[in-house]
């Protein structure tokens, strides 16, 4: 059988369902190879959606039991349900998926089930059977980056996938990796009664944000209960008894101690997916971390194969991905699209939550650029106050010359939304003091966005 397609996508995930669309939006025929039972790719089946279902489950029973005393309402004994709250995060997940399905088959998009190789420019095979394509995107996505000496079960040794699916709260829990997956699910896993004990291999927790805000969020989840064993690496795992024994030793070497757990949830990142692609075959070029090379119009070395979201550089971000798989739908179509990699949002979804778009002040004293900070705390604003959430604050990082904002980060209450006006102030080329000249409603809490901007010419009127 063949078929002929304007575009063939590869992977169904945020990327390459979102180019599937734009793409048959833009008039062409278009159909997308995806393996897994269902569409949506990590994101909505095995990542975003699901662990956020549960960060809000999980967040709505410690709320109920801690925080809502000092509302003057009194609750009783707060008890919780896993089971029930484990088929409600697959009925959030299923909605999503059906929803991609439904937009699929509203945009005439042929899903094609199956693994796909491509066998050539212009041909992808399935199943044995060969479809023709004028152009062929690859949105294959990532895997999680296995740990040497850490063997994954997806029972007690497990990936971000095993660590949405237990079925009774581990004891202890122990988390390699302080980033987001192991700072979310470890606090999913916190809430709900489990021992957790971080190991990070470096002195900090989350290496990539600002250094300020990671300092101050450590000790918020200290208070929360999540222990930290910084600057310490996993050498060994047992898990032939009842416990797993993890060996632990500290990052310069020297000698081991050991940690029993009664779970173990791998979090040391994720790498490209390329594998059985035929990437080799083609001669598709990869860069030094094993992702797929591609130019500013995500072209590969090949012509007629383009490439798009954790597969290629770029933070692994599924909203990055989107943007990536609009643009390339555009630039197909002769249209012109770019991504613009300075005003990507990046979110921690805990509790508070972490939010950062553009420079940290590390990368800004890293490379010699004159900048100045405002900031201000979620403890002078009001409605922080009103809802009982002061921890954290907004800072700002601008350029000390021509004042235009070059990063943003917060952490606080909805700290995720709140970061949009500060990605757009980027995208935008604003100044602080066109952040400080708008108005914010009062009281809401991105009024503390504009004191921090305020702030930066030490104007900030509440502090
Ligand atoms: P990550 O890169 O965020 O964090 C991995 C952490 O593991 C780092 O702190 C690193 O220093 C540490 N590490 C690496 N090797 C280690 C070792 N041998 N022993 C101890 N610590 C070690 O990666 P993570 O959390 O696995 O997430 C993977 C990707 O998924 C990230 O790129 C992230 O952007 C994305 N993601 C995004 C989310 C969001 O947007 N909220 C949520 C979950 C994942």
């Amino acid at each position: 059988m063949s078929e002929a397609f304007d575009l063939i996508v590869l992977g169904a995930g945020p990327g390459g369902y979102v180019s599937a669309i734009r793409a048959a939006q833009l008039g062409m025929r278009v159909a997308c190879v995806e393996g897994r039972g269902t569409l949506g790719g990590t994101c909505l089946n095995v990542g975003c959606i699901p662990s956020k279902a549960l960060l809000q489950s999980s967040e709505e029973f410690h709320h109920a039991g801690h925080a809502l005393s000092a509302h003057g309402i009194s609750v009783g004994q707060v008890a919780f349900d896993l089971a029930k709250m484990q088929a409600r995060k697959n009925a959030v997940v299923e909605a999503n998926v059906k929803g991609v399905e439904y937009l699929f088959r509203k945009n005439k998009i042929t899903w094609i089930k199956g693994w796909g190789r491509i066998a050539a420019p212009g041909r992808v095979e399935v199943n044995g059977a060969a479809y023709e394509a004028k152009h062929i995107v690859i949105a294959s996505g990532s895997e999680s980056t296995p740990l040497r000496d850490v063997a994954v079960d997806e029972k007690r040794i497990v990936t971000s996938t095993g660590g949405l699916e237990f079925d009774a709260v581990p004891a202890h829990l122990v988390v390699i990796g302080a980033g987001y997956i192991g700072l979310e699910l470890g606090s999913v896993w916190r809430r709900l009664g489990a021992e957790v004990t971080v190991i990070e291999f470096l002195d900090r927790i989350l290496p990539g944000m600002d250094g300020e805000v990671a300092k101050q969020f450590e000790r918020i989840l200290g208070r929360q209960g999540l222990k930290f064993r910084l600057g310490t690496k996993v050498v060994a795992a047992d898990a032939s008894g009842n416990a797993v024994r993890l060996s632990l030793q500290p990052r310069e070497g020297g000698e081991t101690s050991e940690l029993s757990a009664d779970a173990v949830l791998v979090a040391v990142g994720r790498r490209a997916l390329t594998e059985r692609l035929g990437l080799g075959e083609l001669g598709i070029r990869l860069d030094g971390q094993g992702r797929i090379a591609t130019d500013e119009r995500f072209a590969t070395s090949v012509s007629g194969i383009h490439a798009i979201g954790d597969a290629i550089a770029g933070p692994m971000l599924a909203h990055k991905a989107m943007d990536e798989g609009a643009a390339i739908a555009e630039i197909l179509a002769g249209r012109v699209a770019h991504v613009n990699y300075h005003a990507i949002p990046g979110v921690v979804y805990t509790w508070p939550e972490v939010a950062a778009v553009g420079k940290t002040e590390e990368e800004l004293k890293a490379a010699g650029t004159a900048y100045k900070v405002g900031k201000f705390p979620f403890t002078a604003t009001p409605r922080a106050r009103a809802m009982g959430e002061t921890d954290g604050f907004v800072k700002i990082l601008a350029d000390a010359t021509t004042d235009a904002v070059l990063g943003a980060h917060i952490l606080g209450p909805d700290a995720g939304t709140l970061i949009a006006e500060l990605a757009m102030a980027i995208a935008f080329g604003a100044s602080t003091e066109d952040i400080a000249e708008i108005s914010h409603a009062h009281p809401t809490l991105s009024e503390a966005i504009k004191e921090a901007a305020l702030a930066a010419d030490g104007r900030a009127i509440h502090l």
